[in-house]
């Protein structure tokens, strides 16, 4: 740590601070755990910064899930080993974290031997004693890409540094499913949830900082079983139903990312009852063949998630859905692929993603046969994509003309605009003083863009409508 210095000319260099910098890619879950670097580092004096030419340790929060992402890395070290170069900083350390350190570590070292560190996503509680040990042995870098048994969120801080309107929770990590795709049960580990009263007290300190969202987090949220206060496991359903319970005044909860699988009677019955959970709801389906599904190993069949999506409107009838895609899976035929077309043409999905298979190595599905041909698949991406772009459409001009209560997040783009979204996590632009930002607010939507709206705060005698839960008055405030 850096203390006031005498240099060399007698005079006094003033305390620095460290500086962090810290880039993230991939998923919620790397959202979230970079926040938790930052905060486990803050008592070591690093401050963020987001420039890597003043940084003291760069830190790369990486993802795995297709071979894109996985090389971005390598191009993003070569950068940061630049800035390091240059005068002043010889003494920065670069760092690997994330999915790709888990799954290459040996690789990244062998690749770019200059990296000082490379740590798994379990082991970000250690980080101080990890950065202390690279900082002493300068040459010899850390590697760290073990499961420990002791779990990192009981030793990560529970106070969080900054905390916007809208905040992120991890309630469970890891996956036991292994589809036949997919690196995330190599990369994070095995299936773990957070005890409920974990979680309700984290929630409590976002609460209290100024969250009034909260999206609960997880590889495979909706499989979340901890344990809880009366001595039993609770799935997902009764965890938002403690919260919504301990944090009447939260407007909005959300969850993410969920399986199809895991849908059970109880989260239905949370999306009927409370009024707080979002009605919208990013469900992965990736096909809509069967025979693609099997060999995916996703345990469901496209019936299956047809009934769960109708038992959630039924129960939610305004609910939207997203999904996620995956197109030219090995041995993908042109009558799959049209059986995912005929299954999102009958759902309607109000956003998704869509994706062409990328073989992982070390995955199931990356040996099988009949590899589909690289322009077969970016021929039905893009088919699969304009089907969705304008579902995506329709829904957003269906907005239009309605009232929605948007949760204003940040200025917008122009002066005296603010930028926030709606239940269905559209974004939506209009004009609004700074003041009403962290407020839900009710909008009148006027036009629909291609990935967002616009719109007007509705104002009654002069003042803007406050949006509150149903069960809740109204409050106003000036505009
Ligand atoms: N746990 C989530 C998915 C996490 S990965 C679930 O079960 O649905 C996010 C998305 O990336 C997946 O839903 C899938 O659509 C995509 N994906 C994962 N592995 C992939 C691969 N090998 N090639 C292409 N897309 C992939
Ligand atoms: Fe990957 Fe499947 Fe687990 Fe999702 S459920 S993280 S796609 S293995
Ligand atoms: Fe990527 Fe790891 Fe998330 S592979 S999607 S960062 S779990």
């Amino acid at each position: 740590m850096s203390t006031a210095m005498r240099g060399d000319g007698g005079d006094v260099t003033a305390r620095e601070p460290k500086r962090l910098y810290l880039k993230t890619w991939g998923c919620q879950m790397n959202v979230y755990d970079s926040a938790r670097m930052a905060d486990v580092l803050a008592p070591l004096g690093y401050a963020p910064t987001d420039r890597p030419d003043d940084a003291d340790l760069m830190i790369l929060n990486t993802c795995h899930i297709r071979e894109k992402a996985t090389e971005k890395v390598f191009s993003e070290l070569g950068r940061l080993r630049a800035a390091r170069a240059r005068p002043g900083r010889p003494d920065a350390m670069i760092a690997v974290a994330g999915c790709v350190a888990q799954a290459e570590g040996e690789e990244i070292l062998a690749r770019a031997p200059y990296v000082d560190l490379v740590f798994g996503p379990q082991t970000y509680h250690e980080l101080p004693e990890m950065v202390a040990r690279a900082e002493r042995a300068r040459g010899t870098p850390v590697l760290n890409t073990e499961f420990p048994a002791i779990s990192k969120f009981d030793h990560l801080p529970g106070e969080h540094a900054a905390t916007g309107p809208t905040a992120f929770l991890s309630v469970q990590e890891g996956c036991d499913k292994f589809c036949t795709f997919c690196v995330v049960p190599y990369t994070r580990g095995a299936e773990f949830s957070r005890p409920v009263a974990d979680i309700v007290d984290e929630a409590r300190r976002l609460a209290a900082a100024g969250a009034l969202e909260i999206t609960l987090l997880g590889q495979n949220v909706n499989a979340y079983h901890g344990a809880a206060p009366d001595g039993g496991t609770w799935g997902l359903g009764r965890l938002l139903a403690a919260l919504a319970d301990a944090l009447p005044e939260l407007p909005r909860l959300r969850y993410t990312t969920s399986h199809p699988r895991d849908v059970d009677g109880e989260l239905i019955a949370a999306h009927r009852d409370l009024p707080q959970l979002m009605p919208f709801l990013h469900l992965p389906v990736q096909s809509g063949s069967d025979r693609i599904l099997k060999a995916m190993n996703r345990r469901h069949t496209a019936d299956d998630f047809r009934r769960t999506v109708d038992a959630l409107r039924t129960a939610r009838p305004d609910l939207a859905l997203s999904s996620d895609f995956i197109v030219g899976f090995p041995g993908e035929t042109d009558g799959d692929f049209a059986a995912t077309l005929r299954l999102v043409t009958e759902t309607g999905f109000a956003q998704a993603y869509s994706f062409a298979y990328s073989a992982r190595p070390g995955t199931p599905a990356a040996t099988l046969p009949g590899q589909v041909d690289a322009a077969v698949s970016s021929a039905r991406l893009t088919a699969l994509q304009q089907l969705l772009a304008a579902q995506q459409t329709a829904f957003n001009h269906a907005t239009v003309g309605t009232v929605q209560p948007v949760l204003l997040e940040k200025p917008g783009r122009h002066p005296g605009q603010a930028a926030g979204r709606t239940p269905y996590l559209q974004a939506v632009t209009l004009e609004a003083s700074d003041r009403l930002i962290g407020r839900v607010v009710d909008v009148r939507i006027t036009e629909a863009r291609a990935n967002s709206l616009a719109g007007e705060a509705v104002t009654v005698d002069g003042v803007v409508a406050i949006a509150r839960p149903p069960d809740r008055p109204a409050a106003g405030e000036a505009a």
